[in-house]
């Protein structure tokens, strides 16, 4: 049976930290490290076990940006990822229904993604939102200043506890995801 928890980042143990890094490098071979993060620590994750074992993990960055006019509090999904022989069972999809329902219970308005591949996402109901967009470069624990883009097609947001994207350029008022 597939269980999916979540657990704060101070309090993950060595040996998960070990099987997420994995799952992760298996998962983007693009940029793999030696870490269970990309950029920076994400404030919790979510697991997903089979009998014990991590077969699947999404990040959370619990943030403030500012979108047009709007302050909107979010969820920031980072380094979704399931074991290779696990996929197509419906995993990402537990997470991502598990990321929205803590969302939906601790009143935070959106969910926030990147993607290219977005049929996943789709399917569990996120939309695109193409604006400009501005964030602080981070690369290997370096920032490199603050980053403005028109972002096409790739950040996708699913409403929580508001019901419609604001209109406005987005300001992350941190890293991208
Ligand atoms: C994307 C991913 C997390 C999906 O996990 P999963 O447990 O197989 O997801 P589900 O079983 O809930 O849904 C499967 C559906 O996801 C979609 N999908 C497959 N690969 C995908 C990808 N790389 N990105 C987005 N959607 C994808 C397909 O529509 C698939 O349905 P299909 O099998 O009928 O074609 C998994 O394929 C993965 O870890 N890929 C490598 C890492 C990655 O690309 N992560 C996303 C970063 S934005």
């Amino acid at each position: 049976m597939i269980e999916t928890n979540h657990f704060i980042e101070h309090e993950l143990e060595r040996h998960q930290h070990d099987e997420i890094t994995r799952i992760r490098n298996a998962s983007f071979p693009d940029c793999c490290h030696q870490r269970s993060y990309h950029k920076q620590l994400p404030h919790f994750r979510i697991l997903a076990t089979v009998a014990g074992d991590i077969v699947g993990h999404l990040g959370i960055d619990h943030r403030m940006i500012r979108v047009g006019d709007s302050a909107i509090s979010i969820f920031g999904i980072i380094d979704l990822c399931v074991d290779i022989d696990s996929r197509a069972q419906g995993i990402g999809s537990k997470l991502l229904t598990r990321a929205h329902d803590m969302a939906m219970r601790h009143n935070v308005d959106f969910l926030l993604l990147m993607a290219s591949d977005h049929r996943l996402y789709k399917k569990n109901g996120f939309l695109s939102v193409n604006d400009v967009c501005s964030w602080l470069r981070i690369d290997d624990h370096r920032n490199y200043g603050v980053a403005v883009e028109t972002i096409h097609a790739e950040m996708m947001a699913k409403a929580v506890n508001k019901s419609e994207w604001p209109n406005g350029p987005i300001d992350l008022l941190g890293y991208m995801f």
